[in-house]
């Protein structure tokens, strides 16, 4: 991961800079009861969803964190009604097409993850051309994880090594962990120290299986169009007081 130092700015005064979380994962929940209780139309979460998406983009940049990695969409939000899925894609091919220019200024690199071939054409030319465009750009690694499944990710590692041993390219005994992590959407970028999940579910709904091995795991209340600042403020302070142990004995 290729992160340059970043000039920090309004990290809160107790948090403490060197123990940031380097990678955050979000699972971004909430949005459909947040519009319930506004007495509004679900497809209207989502969309504020995106304004808080942005503002946790920015914050992290502003405090530090080198990578965010958000979840947008599941391999089984297909099976929502057609026209809140529909509405979904509209939503991410125009927020892609709205940010583009200052995900460039704010030297944002973006990427998408999961089953991309599968989404509309036309999203996936903004798609391709926001990932293009933004690849040199250092300033903060931002992943949307978008048609994203776990059990997908892990069984298409497993096609892309098996082939490789089929074609006498790899013997089963060369697999290993660090080969695997190869095959990874994520290549690259190390695995998410904290993962936040908002609306109060207790669950990680087939977000970063394998990557979220060792993560440190936090459940906010609050519905995801509410996360804020301050509530992000809130979830690296219970962070930063979590003892980290690996397994190991401190
Ligand atoms: C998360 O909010 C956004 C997506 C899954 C796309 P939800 O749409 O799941 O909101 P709730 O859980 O129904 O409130
Ligand atoms: C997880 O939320 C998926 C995303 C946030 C994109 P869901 O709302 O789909 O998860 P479940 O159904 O509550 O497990
Ligand atoms: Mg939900």
């Amino acid at each position: 991961m290729t992160v340059k130092p970043t000039v920090l700015r309004d990290l809160p005064a107790d948090l403490e800079r060197e123990k940031l979380p380097r990678h955050v994962a979000v699972i971004m929940d909430g949005n459909g009861r947040w519009a319930k209780r506004q007495g509004l139309p679900r497809i209207m979460g989502h969309r504020r969803g995106v304004d808080a998406l942005k503002e946790l983009l920015r914050c992290c940049k502003d405090w530090g964190v080198q990578a965010l990695t958000a979840y947008a969409f599941s391999t089984e939000n297909w099976g929502r009604p057609l026209e809140e899925v529909e509405f979904l894609m509209m939503l991410f091919e125009r927020v892609i097409r709205q940010e583009i220019d200052e995900l460039i200024s704010e030297d944002v690199r973006i990427k998408f993850v999961g089953n991309l071939t599968s989404l509309p054409g036309t999203l996936q030319t903004e798609i391709y051309r926001s990932m293009n465009l933004t690849q040199h750009n250092q300033g903060i690694q931002f992943t949307v994880a978008t048609n994203y499944g776990g059990r997908q990710e892990i069984i298409q590692v497993c096609r892309e090594i098996a082939t490789k041993v089929q074609q006498g390219k790899l013997q089963p005994e060369d697999i290993n962990e660090a080969l695997f992590e190869q095959h990874l959407y994520t290549v690259g970028t190390c695995h998410p120290d904290l993962m936040i999940r908002t609306s109060g579910e207790m669950r990680v709904s087939n977000f970063l299986l394998w990557q979220i091995a060792y993560s440190e795991l936090y459940v906010s209340d609050t519905l995801w169009p509410d996360f804020d600042r301050a509530e992000f403020h809130r979830a690296l302070c219970a962070y930063q007081q979590r003892d980290r142990r690996f397994g190991k004995v401190n």
